[in-house]
């Protein structure tokens, strides 16, 4: 995309021209990886970026499931939709992002001041916490994305996944649902589709 607009010409963004090309223009969905891994550090660095990330009351519901050995990938596979089912299987590391509905569990460490008025008021609305844990979780999902891209790596995420199987085979005995799967690694650069048109300002925005 053309960075010629003039209000991304100006030199005073709080991040260089070229961190905004690695974490956005440049930067595309991958599908092809090459054989090279993502240690545990760097998969460690993406969370400890990830997790400053605004959430409502602070309650930071994500849960990132990292598959990485050949054994828990053996456990993805069946679980791919068929077209997602090479490239998962050949990206270096998966992460699987869910939501988990007992945040509320973690609120006098997360949230201490609105702690006990929240637990309250969720205590008898399943639908608020969910609202709540997707919400947010959703958003944490993007901050993954954004702090993986800023890592140097690339991202290949995916809702193409059956997720009660997901929910069964990784999160049984636990309230955390899956949300969406996200490969990671270094992609083939050169294998990606042509970049796919965006929404211009008006259709999407509005400056009132
Ligand atoms: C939540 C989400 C789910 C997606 N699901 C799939 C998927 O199941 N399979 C797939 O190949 N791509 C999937 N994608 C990738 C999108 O199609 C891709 O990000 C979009 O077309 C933009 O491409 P670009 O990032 O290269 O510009 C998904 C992306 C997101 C964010």
């Amino acid at each position: 995309m053309s960075n010629a607009e003039p209000y991304l010409a100006q030199d005073d963004h709080a991040i260089s021209d070229a961190a905004l090309d690695t974490i956005f223009r440049s930067a595309r969905t991958m599908r092809q990886w090459q054989d090279k891994p993502v240690s545990p550090a760097l998969l460690m660095a993406i969370y400890d970026l990830a997790r400053l990330g605004p959430t409502e009351s602070n309650i930071t519901p994500a849960r990132f499931h990292f598959v990485v050995s050949k054994e828990a990938k053996a456990r993805l596979e069946p679980l791919m939709d068929e077209g997602n089912r090479k490239q998962t299987m050949s990206a270096p590391a998966t992460a699987i992002i869910g939501y988990d509905l007992d945040f509320a569990r973690t609120l006098p460490t997360l949230a201490p001041r609105a702690a006990e008025s929240l637990a309250a008021k969720l205590a008898d609305d399943p639908e608020r916490v969910k609202l709540m844990a997707m919400r947010s979780a959703g958003l944490q999902g993007g901050y993954f994305m954004v702090a993986a891209r800023a890592l140097g790596l690339d991202c290949g995420p995916m809702a193409g996944f059956d997720r009660n199987g997901i929910d069964r085979e990784f999160f049984a005995g636990t309230a955390i649902k899956s949300y969406f799967l996200c490969n990671l690694g270094y992609g083939v650069s050169d294998s990606v589709r042509p970049r796919a048109a965006r929404l211009g300002f008006d259709e999407a925005a509005k400056i009132l």
